[in-house]
């Protein structure tokens, strides 16, 4: 949550502000209820712009005599305080020589406002004021360094969550940086050193960046950078290359990235062909990882949203094709649950962005009882990654539209790969017998099929979903797993109250809800229960819901209304998912809404 990037350049060739803005533009996706940007120079030409709103308002706020060698920048997603000017980043210390961004959760700054600052005149609500307050109060008060005030301030901070990036207008040629589970990296660039949530805010400019670690502060200048460990200590550590393509993280012709990213998704399936089999067509994962698997007597997959109804999809595929029993946990619950664990478990972390906090507090504590465990993430060196035993990445390439699609189908496409390794490891039967390569063949194109038909699913959209207040999505064990996840794309951009409900307790409750018209779509792709689900959306049928059906093609009527191509039924999620985002999407784009950027979400959620 919240976006920050700091640039320190030599100002006759970098354009500070330039980059300052473009780099918040990419990191939009991480909070966007305001935004802000402070740039100076050595001649203290200071400038402070705020809003309430989005970055292009800001860009439209910054005039072309905005410039400076130094600059920091801030998109927010609200914790403490409503969203507002006051409330908007950069905070300035009483005194006016600090500026700060920060990115994270201060949990003590009622404490520490209470116990340093109560002659300080607050300008926002936000918690993160009290940390430029601190840096202030160091210096004054006990004759620190900046350097020194800011390892002060971090330090009374031990249990929160925090990216800094400070200036200090006394020293106009260094960024001060603070780190600690906040997601923070350096960019190398020509001329400029700067500092991001995410390789996305640079990677316009430069590949090559450093990893910063929980507890490490650092001090970058226009040519050198110097990280240090808590106990101050000069770290080394060699930049690492982000290889992505920068026109990835572009929309190109579309004309939003949610399409763009659904579209992607028949090539990330033949990418996964091509990078994850071997010439026999079996699965190419690292043997130690397949190793280690094989000896557990129980997989706890942990996540989040969409990465948690990947999970649900997940364990069936596991436990089919290798016995071994899964459980799939909410992370924000297990990292509160946690006491029952088998004798010999084995932890997936299921992450997109690969920075869920929620995650992260439960990969701490497995950590700390030296269990191992796995990351399946889309994004390299990750701190979910860098933190987990192995990873296995998404290669799904950016996603950067707040509701997840394609990472959702990587994540389930590498959870088959995973689980048929597994499986031909344990000598399983039906993992051996299963074509696996062949068929994902079939579902990439299937997946084009189903990407093809956005006319019809544009009509649906807007012929029964628009003008509802409720809808549905119903399905018996794996297309229930899928209802879940359909109903979250329509709740997320349509804003449309919707629910993913396994089709035999809609009699136990739901029905009650279904009134004249209310959408009830039945996902039928499993031959035991297709006919039962059936039955159930005749129930709903019965009492005025206008029922709606995706079916395999196999188990298909004439009447159904999407057709999916026949595939094993495991990797039918893979399928049923597209109509059901096309349909949120189609969605929200007739109500006006604002698809890749909905109200109150964020797409890397770095709080708890
Ligand atoms: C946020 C996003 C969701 C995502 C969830 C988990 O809520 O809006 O789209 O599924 O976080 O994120 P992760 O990066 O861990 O998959």
């Amino acid at each position: 949550m919240c976006g920050i990037v700091g640039i320190v350049g030599s100002s006759d060739v970098v354009h500070v502000t330039e980059l300052l803005l473009d780099g918040l533009q990419k990191l939009e996706y991480r909070g966007y209820d305001s935004a802000g940007i402070y740039v100076t120079n050595d001649q203290k030409q200071e400038h402070l712009i705020k809003v309430k709103g989005r970055v292009a308002d800001l860009r439209n706020q910054v005039s072309d005599d905005v410039q400076g060698s130094i600059g920091i920048a801030h998109t927010r997603w609200a914790t403490h305080g409503e969203p507002s000017i006051n409330n908007a980043h950069p905070h300035v210390s009483e005194n006016g020589r600090f500026y700060l961004v920060h990115n994270g959760v201060i949990e003590n700054y009622q404490e520490l406002k209470a116990k340093y600052l109560s002659n300080v005149n607050f300008k926002s609500d936000t918690d993160s004021e009290v940390a430029v307050q601190l840096v202030q109060y160091f210096v004054d008060k006990d004759n620190l360094t900046t350097l020194e005030a800011l390892r002060k301030t971090v330090s009374l901070m031990p249990d929160s969550a925090y990216g800094f990036l400070l200036i200090d207008n006394e020293q106009p040629d260094k960024l001060y940086v603070a780190k600690r589970r906040s997601p923070l990296l350096i960019a190398l660039g020509d001329n400029f050193n700067a500092v991001c949530s995410d390789a996305l805010a640079m990677i316009a400019h430069t590949n090559k960046f450093v990893e910063l670690h929980d507890g490490e502060v650092a001090v970058l200048t226009s040519n050198s950078v110097d990280i240090q460990d808590g106990n101050g200590n000069h770290i080394m550590r060699d930049p690492y290359t982000v290889d992505m393509d920068a026109s990835e993280a572009d929309k190109g012709a579309y004309e939003h990235y949610m399409l763009k990213e659904i579209d992607e998704q028949p090539i990330v399936i033949r990418r996964h062909l091509t990078d994850y089999f071997d010439e026999n067509k079996e699965p190419a994962l690292e043997q130690s990882l397949i190793n280690e698997m094989a000896q557990a007597d129980r997989i706890y997959i942990i996540a989040a949203g969409t990465s948690y109804h990947a999970g649900l999809v997940g364990k069936r595929i596991i436990e089919k094709l290798t016995n071994i029993p899964v459980e799939v946990n909410i992370a924000s619950e297990f990292a509160y649950n946690y006491e029952i664990i088998s004798e010999q478990p084995f932890f997936i972390f299921i992450s997109q962005s690969g920075e869920t906090a929620d995650l992260r507090e439960v990969l701490n504590r497995i950590n700390k009882d030296g269990y191992s465990s796995l990351t399946i993430t889309n994004v390299k060196n990750s701190t979910l990654s860098r933190e987990a035993t192995y990873t296995i990445l998404l290669k799904a390439g950016p996603e950067i539209a707040v509701a997840s699609t394609k990472a959702y189908t990587a994540q389930i496409s590498i959870e088959a790969i995973l689980a048929k390794a597994l499986g031909m490891k344990l000598n399983n039967f039906t993992a051996q017998n299963f074509d696996l390569f062949g068929q994902l063949s079939v579902v990439a194109n299937a997946m084009q099929a189903l990407i093809d038909q956005k006319d019809k699913l544009r009509n649906i959209a807007e012929k029964y979903f628009v003008n509802a207040t409720d809808a549905f999505y119903i399905g018996r064990g794996i297309d229930y797993a899928v209802s879940l996840e359909a109903s979250l794309k329509l709740k997320e951009i349509s804003y449309l109250h919707s629910e993913g409900i396994a089709a035999g307790e809609l009699k136990h409750g739901p029905i009650a809800l279904i009134e004249k018209g209310t959408p009830v779509v039945g996902i039928l792709t499993q031959e035991n229960v297709v006919a039962l689900t059936r039955s159930n959306l005749a129930e709903t049928q019965a009492r005025g819901s206008k029922v709606l059906t995706i079916a395999m093609k196999k188990f298909a009527v004439t009447n159904d209304d999407i057709v999916i191509d026949d595939v094993d039924e495991l990797l039918t999620p893979l399928l049923s998912v597209i109509p059901a985002q096309l349909i949120s999407y189609y969605t929200s784009l007739a109500k006006g809404l604002d698809v890749d950027k909905p109200r109150n979400l964020a797409k890397s959620v770095t709080v708890q």
